[in-house]
């Protein structure tokens, strides 16, 4: 059973590629109307035609938006609310990681990701959040396993994503009381584009991880979507990863310092 009211208009962020693509093709036989936001607008646009093709019920709408600007984001729900597009889903999907030591990092990725992980995922909330009291709705933000651990090498993505999976907790409570359920998705490692940004160069190491902990992009957003339905607070998708995330929780901080500095570096 469903723990929220049908969704008419689901908006979903980075939806050009990865998870967010996948977001978009699974919530779209469930809407009556889809808004696709990110930078690359002929991805946004390919995929809205075939949805479009296999659900011809479906209107989606797509949105060439820098999340990482706040006058962008602004001007998109502006848009929103003119063409009279109210979304009662949204998922905080777009985001990137920067992988290696942080003394050498460049500071305008580094500055992304705090303005993409962090900033545009809280002010689209903000924004966004009155009316779904009003109207009924529902968040996903999309966090990482990473959200739980002290990751040295991915020292600033893993502590955005601990951001959104604390600030999805304590908003999940505050929305409690207006049936709007919060729900903060960790997956572990994922085939997509994430990979090849993450990177500092074509040929500088990515993100070491043990084959058999990648998980479908397919069955993440099922168990996304699934735990959005039976109002869990977060979802860690793949068995191996809900298990991982049961023992790293379990763990005291002076425990996973120890751990941590045993791990392979770049
Ligand atoms: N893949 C993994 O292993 C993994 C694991 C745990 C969590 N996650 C999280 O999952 C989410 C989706 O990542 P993914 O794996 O699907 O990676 P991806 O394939 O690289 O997709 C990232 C998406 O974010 C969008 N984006 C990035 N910067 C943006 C900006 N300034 N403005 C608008 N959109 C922007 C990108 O679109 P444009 O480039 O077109 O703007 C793209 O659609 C991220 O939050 C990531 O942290 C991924």
């Amino acid at each position: 059973m469903r723990s929220h009211p049908p969704i008419t208009c689901a908006l979903v962020t980075g939806a050009s590629s990865g998870l967010g693509e996948e977001f978009a093709l699974q919530i779209a036989p469930r809407v009556g109307t889809l808004v696709l936001v990110a930078r690359r607008e002929p991805l946004l646009a390919g995929l809205a035609d075939k949805i479009r093709a296999w659900y011809p019920h479906v209107a989606v709408a797509v949105f060439a938006v820098d999340l990482r600007k706040q006058e962008e984001r602004e001007k998109l729900v502006e848009t929103l609310k003119e063409r009279n597009l109210h979304p009662d889903l949204l998922v905080n999907n777009a985001g990137l990681g920067d992988y290696g030591e942080f003394a050498s990092a460049d500071w305008d990725k580094l500055q992304a990701m705090l303005q993409v992980n962090i900033e545009a995922l809280t002010h689209l909330t903000r924004l966004l959040v009155p009316e779904m009291i009003l109207r009924g709705g529902a968040i996903i933000n999309v966090s990482s396993l990473a959200s739980l651990l002290p990751i040295p090498d991915f020292a600033v993505y893993a502590a955005t994503k601990a951001y959104v999976s604390g600030f999805s907790e304590a908003l999940r409570i505050e929305l409690k009381e207006h049936h709007i359920p919060v729900v903060a998705v960790c997956p572990g490692p994922v085939r997509t584009e994430f990979g090849k940004v993450s990177r500092r160069s074509p040929d500088s190491p990515g993100m070491p991880a043990k084959k058999s902990f990648y998980v479908p992009k397919e069955k993440v957003v099922a168990e996304a979507l699934a735990g959005l339905d039976r109002n869990a607070a977060r979802v860690y998708p793949g068995l191996q990863i809900a298990a991982a995330a049961l023992v790293l929780s379990a763990l005291p901080m002076f425990a996973l310092r120890f751990v941590m500095g045993f791990r392979p570096r770049r």
